[in-house]
């Protein structure tokens, strides 16, 4: 299949760009570069051998992704979102344009094209902070404790009002856990700017050396050892889960909803033990007052994607912290 990837230079969309290359698909990127590096292209073509197309587009801008998806697709995987939590907070305005305008102004130039498959990022956040685990598909949407949050609701609502209304459109809404890890080539990962919001990217650095120790938000959760518990999936099991719901959904109205994670949970310290172990490097910590917004603990229910997908999760905490610590020191 053709298929227009927006997002594709990103952490979750240049993965699932190798994987599609892999899997005899033919990627085309679209993306502004807000959180991400042309540079990616040429590690995917060391990876893969292809150098995939790019075009660097706003999905805002209606114009250009009509003119980008005019040029024959069979389907669209949709990354392209800001994901800063706490930046969100701060500006919800931009979070709602760009995720929420930019998905409207993607659809509206996809269905001119003639485009009716889509694959989007949605994320475990959706579920809120829900009365049982694990979290399964048929729970109902939570209330989000973010504006980035809410954005991931609401475009997960457009889709399926335009589902509603254009019957042969095939959604497929991947909710995805806690992506962590990187490409076991050491090439590809995750490299925010300024101080890291997420735990594994927080750790490695750690453990680089390049911050001091990991402040542990919250010691006093109910869980068993009292931090923060969630379900961490590998960036490469992410990325494979897209190409299982393209083939699987290509041609295959309706809307179509998945977790994507591993089924199991970590707390915050089994995360810096295991990165310990996998790095060799000593990873001081401090338990702190919990982070506003979080919830006790998160993991999948997966049986779903199995069963529908033939999709499981096969790589442990060990390897994802192993290839994270692989990318950690690649770039230094
Ligand atoms: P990322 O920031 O690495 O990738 C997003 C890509 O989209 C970047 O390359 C960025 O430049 C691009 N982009 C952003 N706005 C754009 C716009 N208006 N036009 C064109 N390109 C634009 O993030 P990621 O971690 O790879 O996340 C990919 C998707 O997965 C996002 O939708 C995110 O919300 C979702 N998601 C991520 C996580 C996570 O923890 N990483 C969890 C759940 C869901
Ligand atoms: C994991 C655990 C923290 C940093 C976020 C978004 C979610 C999704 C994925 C996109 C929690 C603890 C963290 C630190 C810590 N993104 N922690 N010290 O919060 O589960 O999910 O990213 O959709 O929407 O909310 O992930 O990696 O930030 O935190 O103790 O410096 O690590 O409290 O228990 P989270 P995270």
């Amino acid at each position: 299949m053709r298929v227009l990837v927006t997002g594709g230079t990103g952490f979750i969309g240049s993965h699932t760009v190798v994987s599609l290359i892999e899997g005899g698909h033919e990627p085309v990127i679209v993306d502004n570069l807000a959180n991400s590096q042309p540079s990616v292209l040429d590690r995917v073509a060391s990876i893969t051998g292809v150098a995939p197309e790019m075009h660097r587009a706003d999905i805002r801008d209606l114009e250009a992704m009509t003119a980008i998806a005019s040029r024959g697709f069979d389907a669209c995987i949709h990354f392209a979102a800001l994901k800063a939590v706490g930046e969100s907070v701060e500006e919800p305005l931009l979070y709602y344009d760009n995720n929420v305008a930019g998905t409207v102004t993607l659809l509206m130039a996809l269905e001119a094209a003639g485009v009716e498959s889509i694959v989007f990022s949605s994320s475990a956040t959706v579920y809120g902070d829900p009365d049982s685990l694990p979290m399964t598909e048929e729970m109902p949407l939570g209330s989000a404790t973010n504006p980035y949050g809410w954005t991931k609701i609401t475009m997960e609502r457009v889709l399926a009002d335009l589902q509603a209304a254009r019957s042969g459109w095939s959604v497929s809404l991947l909710r995805y856990f806690n992506p962590v890890g990187a490409h076991p080539s050491g090439q590809l990962g995750e490299d925010p700017s300024g101080v890291p919001n997420n735990l594994m990217p927080y750790v490695a650095r750690v453990a680089a050396g390049r911050l001091p120790k990991v402040e542990v938000f919250g010691g006093d959760y109910p869980t068993p050892d009292g931090t923060g518990v969630r379900d961490y999936v590998h960036v490469v099991d992410l990325a494979e889960g897209h190409i299982a719901a393209l083939d699987r959904h290509h041609g295959d109205p309706g809307v179509h909803v998945y977790n994507l994670g591993t089924g199991r949970g970590h707390s915050v310290l089994e995360v810096i033990k295991a990165y310990e172990e996998e790095s060799g490097r000593p990873i001081p910590y401090e338990i702190v007052d919990r982070r506003p917004g979080d919830v006790a603990a998160s993991w999948a229910a997966v049986n779903k994607a199995e069963r529908e997908l033939s999709w499981k999760a096969r790589r442990d905490l060990h390897e994802m912290c192993a290839d994270s610590w692989r990318w950690e020191q690649a770039r230094r």
